[in-house]
């Protein structure tokens, strides 16, 4: 059996992609909620916004009034979305963090995401990377369609890397791998990390994987394999893009947390709180989550209250 690491950062983004494609958006006070419940499972590294145009997404429009009431935990990294130099400005003002920037491997998902091509968006970086720098603000990097683009068909593991090592050459500590379609399997997600960590080190690369097929936690196993040790995933399995017709949700963060703890992978999140979070959230939109060990755990619970009552 191949070396697994000893530990795993899970980077939640449920209340960033989780949200952004809602028909109907959340309130600001029901995302700043639930990053307020995520932040007491355990969970050191939560996405809680996104400073981009109101015209594009409006779900995710009131982000500075997330990051205003939230109620900060000293040892969480608060993330926030930044396409260009506004959003930066923004994520400084709203106290992020962190900002995380995003570019795509395939040109047709970067001119539908965000109206330019790869190369624009790479040039569009360097002003919002110097405002990062003069401000100390550590930043994250996005490579999306790292398998396939709804518009542009298969990627090549070549251009992935290529995007990889602009974004970590421009100053992303670490760049985060997203299958946005979520049609990748384990050897096409081993042969993108391997052309990547050619350019970039392992150590600065993440896992964001969807979950449209359900390969996404075969994919991380394949992931870990390789010796990947970060991972984005979203409560109750929430997430997709506007811009990704087809694609569903995140990978769920119960599950992964399930599989981590089967594997001995230390990750220091609690499942019950995280399944307080999924609750809440699934509550409040009035949908059924999407994470089989969130819904195994509650027929399980449910159970035990049965046996309890016998
Ligand atoms: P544009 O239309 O080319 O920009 O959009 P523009 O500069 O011409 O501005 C258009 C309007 O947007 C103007 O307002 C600007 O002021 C405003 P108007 O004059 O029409 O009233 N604007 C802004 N407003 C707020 N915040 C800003 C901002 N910038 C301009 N930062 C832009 C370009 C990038 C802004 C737009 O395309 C955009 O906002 N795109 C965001 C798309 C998005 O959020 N997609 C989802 C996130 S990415 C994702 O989910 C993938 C990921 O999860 C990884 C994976 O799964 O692969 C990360
Ligand atoms: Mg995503």
């Amino acid at each position: 059996m191949k070396m697994l690491p000893d530990s795993v950062r899970i980077v939640e983004v449920g209340a960033r992609d989780g949200l952004q494609n809602l028909p109907t958006p959340a309130a600001p006070e029901i995302r700043a909620q639930l990053v307020d419940l995520l932040s007491q499972s355990g969970l050191q590294h939560i996405e809680a916004g996104s400073f981009v145009s109101s015209n594009h997404v409006p779900q995710m429009a009131g982000s500075d009034q997330v990051f205003q009431v939230i109620k900060r935990q000293s040892d969480v990294v608060y993330t926030a979305l930044t396409p260009n130099l506004r959003g930066m400005e923004d994520a400084l003002k709203s106290g992020a963090d962190e900002a995380a920037v995003f570019a795509s491997a395939s040109e047709g998902f970067s001119q539908k995401n965000i109206n330019c091509s790869i190369a624009e968006s790479l040039k569009r970086f360097e002003p919002v990377m110097e405002l990062a720098r003069q401000n100390n603000m550590p930043v994250r990097g996005y490579v999306s369609c790292i398998i396939s683009c709804p518009y542009d068909g298969a990627t090549t593991p070549e251009q992935v890397a290529e995007v990889t090592k602009a974004l970590y050459q421009m100053g992303c500590y670490e760049v985060s791998l997203g299958d946005t379609v979520g049609t990748g399997t384990p050897l096409q997600i081993k042969k993108v990390l391997e052309a990547c960590c050619r350019k970039v080190p392992m150590a600065h690369l993440a896992a964001h994987y969807h979950n449209t097929y359900g390969q996404a936690l075969a994919n991380i196993y394949a992931s870990l394999e390789e010796g990947l040790a970060v991972v984005d995933s979203a409560v109750a399995g929430l997430g997709g893009c506007p811009y990704a017709p087809g694609a569903s949700g995140n990978v769920a963060t119960e599950d992964v947390l399930y599989l981590m703890t089967g594997l001995n992978i230390k990750t220091g999140v609690q499942m019950e709180k995280l399944l307080e979070a999924a609750a809440f959230i699934c509550q409040q939109l009035g949908i059924g989550s999407r994470s089989n060990t969130g819904l195994a755990l509650k027929e399980q619970s449910k159970r035990t209250i049965k046996q309890d009552r016998i």
